[in-house]
């Protein structure tokens, strides 16, 4: 009796682990995939992350991890060590030997402001002439309003739909703690079929069980949170650099109204830091495709329309700030620029205000000598010819002017009287207020930030 009672239970064990183990495949190896990926192995599916690019594939085939995010690699490595993550460029394959193909392609803002949908409709393509079995298909790119509906038709011109089922799954990670933001997330969303939704909530289950809330509901809707929660994100920051431009201007301190008015749990206290105007790959391609979207709809958004004018404009501020501290005098200056990408703990340079800035520097003919821990090797496809130093002290030597444009912790702890040694003259602008007001006042040096902030 006890041992028949004992064969039932470790076959309940054994057959829910093997129903909890899905065979998935993530197409797109950019940091929403290839985190996806490696996220979903550790979740104990079979993962096989798939990509045209064959230089990519290779890399990861030798554990080069081509992108910068921190706990990725290790994380990589642990799971092949499982033999639980493939790489490979076969695409066709991936497909077929999968019930659940993840996409995660890039969605690019094209010239006129719409996203390019041209990469997710050649995996559509693709899936459609490789189709074996029935299949679950969950994109992760965000896409314009409408599209996930469209996918069902656009398939059924190549194969039977009743062989697929469509689910968005938004994705929230931020780069640069996209693994713990994916091991993490404040939420889960899906949206679509009630049935591939019950499969997707096993796939997940790991998040589930430590209960992350899970909202499912229709397709559109999923696509309107994604594109809401950024729209919201980026005014939110847009709110603040106009307050601080005010700040500046009536000398007040923009840090104190931040915290005063985050302590308000309303208000909160995140995505409250004064900046150069945010960047990356998601606010300003979301915020345009929103409003191409509600444009198409008749529906302008007054609010978000708003917010991408200010954030245009800001960079334009802070560059101002820096003609100030020149005292208009910018021409054939040599100005040391830290921070090239468009945050801190991230190689990405896609639409970081550096290179507004930077064009700015070059149209008044100045010298730029560059730095940043690790998004250089990007930048040189955006400006190959400006000089790239080593160090921060390099960058420095003989400068005209020093400005930080991205919030690196190793700015922060910079040693100012070596810089004041180092540069022509003592001018500083920090567009991320982590420089040492107090200290910059003992060494006389003159600068500005964003806000009149006073920094500790
Ligand atoms: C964002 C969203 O946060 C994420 O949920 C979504 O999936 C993708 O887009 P990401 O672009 O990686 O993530 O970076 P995030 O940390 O959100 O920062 C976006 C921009 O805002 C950056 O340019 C950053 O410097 C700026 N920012 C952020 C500020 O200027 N001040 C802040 O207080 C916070």
């Amino acid at each position: 009796m006890k041992v028949g009672v004992l064969f039932f239970i470790l076959i309940i064990v054994f057959s829910y682990n093997i129903n909890c183990s899905q065979k998935i495949s993530v197409i797109g190896t950019g940091y929403v995939g290839l985190v996806t990926g490696a996220c979903l192995s550790s979740f104990g599916h079979k993962v096989i992350c798939a990509d045209i690019d064959t230089s990519k594939i290779q890399k990861l085939n030798n554990n080069i991890i081509p992108i910068y995010e921190p706990g990725l690699t290790e994380l990589i490595a642990k799971e092949r060590q499982e033999n639980r993550l493939l790489f490979t460029s076969d695409i066709p394959n991936a497909i077929k030997e999968s019930d659940i193909i993840f996409i995660a392609v890039g969605t690019p803002m094209s010239a006129d402001g719409s996203a390019d949908l041209t990469a997710l409709y050649a995996v559509l393509e693709t899936i459609g002439h490789n189709i074996n079995s029935p299949k679950i298909i969950c994109i992760k790119s965000t896409v314009p309003i409408g599209t996930c509906k469209s996918i069902k038709p656009f398939l059924s011109k190549i194969i039977n739909q009743k062989l697929i089922k469509v689910v968005f799954n938004p994705e929230f990670l931020r780069e640069g703690s996209a693994v713990q933001d994916s091991l993490h997330p404040d939420r889960i969303i899906f949206g679509g079929s009630k049935k591939a939704i019950n499969v997707l909530q096993d796939t997940f289950i790991s998040l589930i069980n430590k209960n992350v809330p899970v909202i499912t509901t229709d397709l559109t809707t999923a696509e309107m949170i994604k594109y809401a929660a950024n729209a919201f994100l980026a005014i939110k920051l847009s709110y603040i650099n106009e307050m601080a431009q005010f700040c500046d201007k009536i000398k007040a301190d923009c840090g104190v109204v931040a915290q005063g008015i985050g302590l308000d749990k309303r208000i909160g206290n995140l995505f409250l830091k004064p900046g150069p105007g945010y960047g990356g790959s998601c606010f300003p391609k979301d915020s345009q495709a929103l409003l191409n979207s509600a444009k198409k709809n008749d529906m302008p958004l007054h609010i978000l329309k708003a917010s991408v004018k200010v954030n245009n404009k800001q960079i334009k501020y802070i560059f101002n700030q820096l003609l100030n501290l020149m005292d208009n005098n910018l021409h054939g200056k040599t100005v040391a620029v830290l921070g090239l990408a468009f945050k801190a703990n991230t190689d990405d340079v896609r639409y970081s205000p550096a290179i507004p800035f930077i064009k700015n520097l070059q149209k008044h003919n100045c010298i730029i000598k560059a730095y940043d821990p690790i998004a250089s090797e990007n930048m040189k496809h955006e400006f190959p010819d400006i000089i790239y130093s080593t160090n921060i002290y390099d960058a420095c030597k003989n400068a005209d002017a020093v400005v930080i444009l991205t919030e690196w912790p190793e700015f922060a702890n910079v040693d100012l009287s070596l810089i004041k040694d180092l540069v022509k003259t003592p001018i500083l602008l920090d567009t991320r207020n982590i420089i040492s007001t107090e200290i910059l006042d003992n060494l006389e040096f003159n600068y500005t930030n964003v806000g009149n902030c006073k920094v500790k």
